[in-house]
């Protein structure tokens, strides 16, 4: 029989699946996959029920309904102050993901190039490899994440079509500074290209930090998408629904795209996320400090064990090196061991490098944060009994 296709099937199964099921047949607690365990606000819920019963759950409009798009448009005004046009310039998709893969193919022909900053969020090559793009890979290595400038610059031609970039970032939970910002916006510029932008963590920036996205830097307005998810930001990551604003000739390359992937979005889930998106600004001040919180209940757990931690300034992760424990293992190795021994499931850093063992981060491990309490103590407390006995 014919192949099928050899860009996607090359990947086989993800470390995340390995591991999550490994979790599974272990019973371990899963901090692996970044999903909170607890589900967000009951009146949005409400909401999304009231809507289901009362009204019409056929096709809602290929862009999403008017409702979101204006809160989706009102609430970058509210936080950012970027002024859009909800009729041109906002779509909703079906999750982040969605979005991200109707921009690219949306924008990209065969042999582009895209720029991306190494470890990345598991979907991104795939989708650029098989919209018949070049990935040009840029690498932040712990434990500080800086950004090579020049690396970056040199990934940058005439050939490059646009970068796509993540802040706050998984998983090295790094929050890009105004200046790092610039210079980016600096190489969109020089080299005419164009950014998708995923800020699915937008509220999720801890120790006064400030999410800026790179769409209100000078110049960039007319070059940048920026993508939302109501996953992260009213912890319903089951949900899938997205929520983009950008320039208006980007919002409509990506929603050619979106009309053959999946057309719409749930029209009940969409209008309890229009809901969502109008409460106080207090529901995402909170939704920030809860979860800094849990960040450093972790930290302080992991650090008593004998971890190093890595700076966590963002988003639901955080990097701990085992090293210091005195285990010479490779992470993918180590977080086997961990899930099967200690009962606890993390993933490994190198999973988020191209090169994955090869890559020279293999003493790095990613745990995700947002549970509650007592399951982080829970894990915790299996963790310190493990690596009090071995
Ligand atoms: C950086 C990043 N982008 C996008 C997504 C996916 O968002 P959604 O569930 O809305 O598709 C995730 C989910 O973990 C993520 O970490």
């Amino acid at each position: 029989m014919k192949e099928v296709n050899s860009i996607l099937s090359e990947y086989g199964t993800t470390i995340f699946t390995i591991m999550s099921a490994l979790a599974v047949k272990h019973k371990a607690i899963n901090l692996g996959q970044g999903f909170p365990d607890e589900d967000g606000p009951a009146d949005i819920l409400d909401e999304a029920m009231l809507a289901t019963k009362n009204e019409s759950n056929q096709y809602p409009p290929m862009m999403g309904i008017p409702e979101l798009r204006q809160a989706s448009a009102a609430h970058s005004k509210t936080f950012y102050d970027i002024d859009v046009d909800w009729e041109t310039q906002t779509i909703v998709t079906s999750g982040a993901t969605e979005a991200i893969a109707a921009c690219i193919f949306g924008l990209i022909e065969p042999g582009d190039e895209v720029v991306l900053i190494e470890p990345l969020y598991d979907c991104y090559l795939p989708i650029i490899r098989r919209a018949g793009a070049i990935p040009r890979l840029v690498r932040i290595a712990p434990p500080n994440w800086e950004l090579p400038y020049q690396e970056l610059e040199a990934a940058f031609s005439e050939k490059t079509k646009l970068i796509l970039f993540n802040t706050p970032t998984n998983p090295a939970a790094k929050v890009y500074t105004r200046s790092e910002l610039e210079y980016i916006a600096g190489l969109v510029k020089k080299y005419d290209t164009y950014a998708i932008c995923d800020e699915v963590y937008e509220h999720l920036v801890y120790d006064g930090r400030q999410h800026i996205p790179l769409m209100t830097l000078p110049d960039m307005a007319e070059r940048c998408i920026r993508i939302s998810s109501a996953g992260k930001t009213f912890s319903m990551t089951g949900w899938k629904v997205g929520y983009s604003i950008g320039a208006k000739k980007l919002i409509e390359a990506a929603s050619k795209a979106h009309q053959f992937l999946t057309f719409t979005t749930p029209p009940n889930l969409q209008k309890a996320v229009a809901y969502g998106l109008k409460k106080d600004i207090a529901y995402f001040k909170d939704l920030g400090t809860d979860m800094q919180a849990k960040r450093d209940r972790m930290s302080r757990g992991l650090t008593k064990i004998g971890f190093e931690i890595l700076d966590s300034q963002g988003t639901y992760f955080l990097a701990a090196d085992y090293k210091p424990l005195g285990f010479d293992l490779v992470d993918v190795d180590f977080c086997k061991n961990l899930t099967i021994d200690a009962g606890v499931a993390a993933v490994p850093f190198s999973a988020f490098y191209q090169d994955g063992k090869d890559s020279g981060v293999n003493h790095f491990i990613r745990f995700c944060y947002c549970k509650r309490d007592e399951i982080i103590d829970t894990a915790l407390d299996r963790l310190d009994k493990y690596f009090s006995s071995n």
